[in-house]
């Protein structure tokens, strides 16, 4: 049997992954993308970003032949399309910029033939996919959803750094224009997943994508601002979350955090408060949320700018070292799209002069492009520092020797654990280190 053959646009984080685990699950893929560079790069093998999994199963599925990566359709017949193009947010209105979504939708609309079935992906606003890609796909080819295509939405829920298995294990969400547009959808996804939820509409599957991630969002900035309260009272907020949580069913406080980034969760409430706005509603707890969660990654250059007056040093002049550049460090990915890192270096730019980092997944040359002085060890970063900050969770860290670190840092001096991935403990037999985290 003809295998069926599937073009994905866009091989980013979300188009990438999913071409490498359809292609393994027996389709034949093309996965189109317009950065040449990337085009280059994917065809010898080589991701331009790291995911478990992702470079083997790439290099394995191109050998076989099942996946084909070029820059435009191939003059095939496509049975599939899957449009996973970025949706940033646009800087000033914190609005979503949907003009990739736009482009790609014409090229589809001058490429697909009677029966294709096209699925969006992306993180729209709710309504872009009738209003704007059934429009357009419509209008451009002639054709009409339900009769001559059809049409799905299903959003994209896996997890950066596991997204290869999530993508085999997840529930799959779909909406989809009429009842044919869903069984096709399913149909599609119940070979990747065990689990397929048909939702009554393509509106509904839009917003779960978005309240997916708003939700969380919003419990982070719960546990962070039960941290900056904690800071006043000198509570240690994670020793009372995790006391709140022990054997005690009702509760599953999240840890406090440097603020909350990656690509996704900063921008998806973004996209929920300004179509809930104007849709007539003012989204209150998801706004402030967000501010908190924008917040304190600010916060905590003042209170380090603080501590450091304190002990008599000008910030201008102390040696600060910053372990942690990736969006988050578990799982790992080298991702530094909306970091709170970025964040954090921004407002310490404004006051620090003397700023060297390092992370243990992030490519030196992408650092080198911050502003930084990049350290190829962590001993290079840590000896003379005034101040240490580790602003990821990653593993790497757990390995480390505290008191070997704080043994060489410029006295007295800063040990920032954003995430506490240290005992707190250690650091009372520490003379000259004062030990610091959210919520501490
Ligand atoms: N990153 C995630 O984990 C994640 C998770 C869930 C949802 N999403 C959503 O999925 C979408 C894609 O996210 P991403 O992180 O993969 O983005 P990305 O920026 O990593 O990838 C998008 C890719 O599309 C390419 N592209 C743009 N226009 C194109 C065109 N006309 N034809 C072919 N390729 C084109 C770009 O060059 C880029 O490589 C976004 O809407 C995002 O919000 C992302």
């Amino acid at each position: 049997m003809e295998k069926e053959k599937i073009a994905i646009m866009g091989m980013g984080y979300v188009g990438l992954t999913l071409s490498v685990v359809l292609a393994k699950n027996g389709f034949e893929v093309y996965g189109i993308e317009i950065e040449k560079e990337v085009v280059e790069n994917l065809k010898k093998g080589e991701p331009h970003f790291h995911e478990k999994r992702l470079k083997a199963i790439l290099r394995q599925q191109l050998r076989l032949n099942n996946l084909k990566i070029c820059e435009s359709f191939p003059n095939e017949k496509i049975d599939i399309y899957i449009i996973c193009v970025g949706t940033p947010l646009k800087k000033e209105s914190k609005t979503s910029n949907i003009d990739y979504i736009r482009d790609v939708v014409l090229n589809v609309a001058g490429h697909m033939k009677r029966g294709s079935l096209i699925i969006l992906r992306s993180t729209i606003p709710v309504g872009t996919s009738r209003s704007v890609v059934l429009h357009l796909l419509e209008k451009q080819s002639g054709l009409k959803a339900g009769k001559d295509f059809y049409f799905a939405f299903a959003p994209e829920r896996t997890i950066e750094g596991n997204a290869i298995l999530e993508l085999e294990t997840n529930p799959q969400i779909i909406g989809g224009f009429d009842e044919r547009s869903v069984t096709l959808a399913s149909d599609l996804f119940r070979k990747l997943t065990p689990t397929v939820i048909n939702v009554s509409s393509l509106e509904a599957s839009e917003m779960i994508k978005i309240l997916d991630n708003t939700y969380r969002d919003t419990v982070f900035a719960y546990a962070n601002e039960i941290a900056m309260i904690c800071e006043k009272l000198n509570l240690d907020a994670t020793e009372l979350i995790n006391a709140a949580n022990t054997h005690y069913s009702r509760n599953n406080i999240p840890n406090p955090s440097p603020g909350v980034g990656g690509a996704c969760l900063s921008k998806d409430p973004h996209i929920l408060i300004d179509f809930a706005k104007r849709a007539g509603y003012d989204a209150k707890i998801i706004k402030e949320s967000r501010r908190i969660n924008e917040y304190i990654p600010i916060q905590i250059v003042s209170r380090i700018k603080a501590k450091l007056e304190e002990f008599n040093k000008n910030i201008r002049d102390a040696k600060i070292f910053i372990v942690g550049f990736a969006f988050k460090g578990e799982p790992e990915t080298s991702d530094m799209r909306d970091s709170t890192t970025l964040l954090f270096l921004d407002e310490l730019k404004k006051y620090a002069s003397d700023i060297h980092g390092f992370d243990p997944v992030v490519d030196n040359e992408q650092l080198k492009h911050l502003g930084i002085k990049v350290c190829e060890t962590m001993g290079e970063g840590y000896s003379n520092a005034d101040v240490i900050l580790f602003l990821n969770n990653h593993r790497y860290y757990l390995d480390l020797e505290p008191f070997e670190i704080c043994s060489k840092m410029n006295k007295p001096a800063i040990f920032y654990d954003a995430w506490r991935m240290f005992e707190k403990e250690l650091f009372k037999n520490i003379e000259g280190i004062h030990y610091m985290g959210v919520g501490l």
